[in-house]
C-alpha cells in the first residue's frame, strides 16, 4: 500500500514516516518546507536505512499534487500539512484559511480525480474549545477561539462533506492533545521556529542555556498546583495511532473521529519537576500572567482510539522528558 505523507518532513510527520516504513509501507513524502528541513527527511533515512521518495511541493497547487499523483498510484494519504503557530493565526487569519482549508479542498479535490478516498487528517483537541469537564470524549460540543482552531473545524466539517457527498471516501479525524518527545534515536524531533509558543521545546530549551527563564502562564487555576493541565502524549505514540488508523481504513468506509490522548493530565509544575528529574538539569521559571485564551484542563478520554484502533500509549512522562531533552541536547539548534 503506498501512501502519501503530506507535511511529512515536519514533526508529527516524519516520526510517522519512520513508524509507515517499519510496518511496511510505501511511503511518499509531499512537503513544501515552509517550517521544515530536508535534513529530517535525511535523517528518517538514517534510521529506517532506505531512501525515501520526497518530493517537494504545495498542497494548494494542482500542479504540484498532479506530479505526484501522476507518478505514483496512492492509495491513501496522511495529511498533515498545514500551519499550526495560535498567535501568527490571530494575525494572519486569511493565510491560515488559505494554507489549512483550502489546501485541504484542493488536495481532496485531486485525490478524487485520481480516485483516492482515504484520507486520515490531523485535527486538535483545540476543536473543543474550553470543554466543560474532562476527560473529554469524541462526542463533547466543538468550538474553537482562534483562526487556527477554526481553520481545524472546518477541515473536519469539509471532510464529513466530502463522505456525505460520496460514501466511497475512507476519512479518519485524529485529534491530537499535546505531542511531546522525539524519536529514541535523538535525531529527529520538534525545531520550532524562533521562541517557542508550547511547553516542553520552551523548557527544553531553557534547559540546553537558549532560554533564561520560562515563563509559567498562570498559577491561579482551578487545578492541582493553579497551573495549566494538559494531555501530553510521546509523538511516537501518536506516529503509531496514524500507522493504526491506516491499517483500519482498509476495512471500512466512514468518517471516524477518534481522540489520541493517554488520558492523563500533568500540570505545567509537574511538567518542569519531570523534566528536571529526566534531564539532571535545572529549569527556571517564573510565575507570569494568563496566556489570552488558555484554558485551565484539557485531556483525553482515549477509550474510544482503544475501542476502534486497539490503540493506546504505551510511553509516560519520564520518556516523554528524557526524548525530549536527548534530541535537544543533541541538536541545541535544531536540524
Ligand atoms: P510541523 O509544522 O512540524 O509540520 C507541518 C508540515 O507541513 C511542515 O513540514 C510544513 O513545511 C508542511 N506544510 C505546511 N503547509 C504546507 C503546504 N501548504 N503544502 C505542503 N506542505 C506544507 O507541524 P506538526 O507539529 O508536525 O503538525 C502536523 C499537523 O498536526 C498540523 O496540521 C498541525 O496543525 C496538527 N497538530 C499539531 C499539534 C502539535 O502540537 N504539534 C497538535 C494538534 C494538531
Ligand atoms: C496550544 C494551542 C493549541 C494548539 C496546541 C498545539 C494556545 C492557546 N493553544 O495548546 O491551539 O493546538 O498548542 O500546537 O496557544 N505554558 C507555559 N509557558 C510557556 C508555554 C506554555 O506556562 O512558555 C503552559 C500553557 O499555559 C498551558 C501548557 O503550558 O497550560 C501547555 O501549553 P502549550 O504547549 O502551548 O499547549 P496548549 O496551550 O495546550
Amino acid at each position: 500500500m503506498k501512501v502519501l505523507v503530506t507535511g511529512g518532513a515536519g514533526y508529527i510527520g516524519s516520526h510517522t514516516v519512520v513508524l509507515l516504513i517499519e510496518a511496511g509501507y510505501d511511503v511518499v513524502v509531499f512537503d513544501n518546507f515552509c517550517n521544515a528541513s530536508i535534513e529530517s527527511i535525511r535523517r528518517v533515512e538514517k534510521i529506517v536505512g532506505e531512501e525515501i521518495t520526497v518530493i517537494e511541493g504545495d498542497i494548494r497547487n494542482r500542479e504540484d499534487l498532479h506530479q505526484v499523483f501522476n507518478a505514483h498510484k496512492i492509495d491513501a494519504v496522511i495529511h498533515f500539512a498545514g500551519l499550526k503557530a495560535v498567535g501568527e493565526s490571530v494575525e494572519e487569519p486569511l493565510k491560515y484559511y488559505d494554507n489549512n482549508v483550502n489546501g485541504t479542498a484542493v488536495l481532496c479535490e485531486v485525490m478524487a480525480e485520481y480516485n483516492c478516498k482515504s484520507i486520515v487528517f490531523s485535527s486538535s483537541a483545540t476543536v473543543y474549545g474550553d470543554p466543560h469537564t474532562t476527560p473529554i470524549t469524541e462526542d463533547f460540543p466543538l468550538s474553537a477561539t482562534n483562526p487556527y482552531g477554526r481553520s481545524k473545524l472546518f477541515v473536519e466539517e469539509i471532510l464529513r462533506d466530502v463522505y456525505l457527498a460520496n460514501n466511497e471516501w475512507k476519512v479518519v479525524l485524529l485529534r491530537y492533545f499535546n505531542p511531546v518527545g522525539a524519536h529514541k534515536s535523538g535525531t529527529i524531533g520538534e525545531d520550532p521556529n524562533g521562541i517557542p509558543n508550547n511547553l516542553m521545546p520552551f523548557i527544553t530549551q531553557t534547559a540546553v542555556g537558549k532560554r533564561d527563564v520560562l515563563s509559567v502562564f498562570g498559577d491561579d487555576y482551578d487545578t492541582v498546583d493553579g497551573t495549566g493541565v494538559r494531555d501530553y502524549i510521546h509523538v511516537v505514540d501518536l506516529a503509531d495511532g496514524h500507522v493504526k488508523a491506516l491499517d483500519k481504513i482498509k476495512n471500512f468506509t466512514k468518517v471516524m473521529t477518534i481522540n489520541l490522548g493517554t488520558g492523563k493530565g500533568y500540570s505545567v509544575l509537574e511538567m518542569v519537576k519531570a523534566f528536571e528529574k529526566a534531564s539532571g538539569k535545572k529549569v527556571p521559571y517564573q510565575i507570569a500572567p494568563r496566556r489570552a485564551g488558555d484554558i485551565a484542563t484539557c485531556f483525553a478520554d482515549p477509550s474510544y482510539a482503544k475501542k476502534i484502533l486497539d490503540w493506546e500509549a504505551t510511553k509516560g512522562i519520564d520518556e516523554m522528558c528524557e526524548d525530549s531533552w536527548k534530541w535537544q541536547r543533541r541538536n541545541p539548534d535544531g536540524f
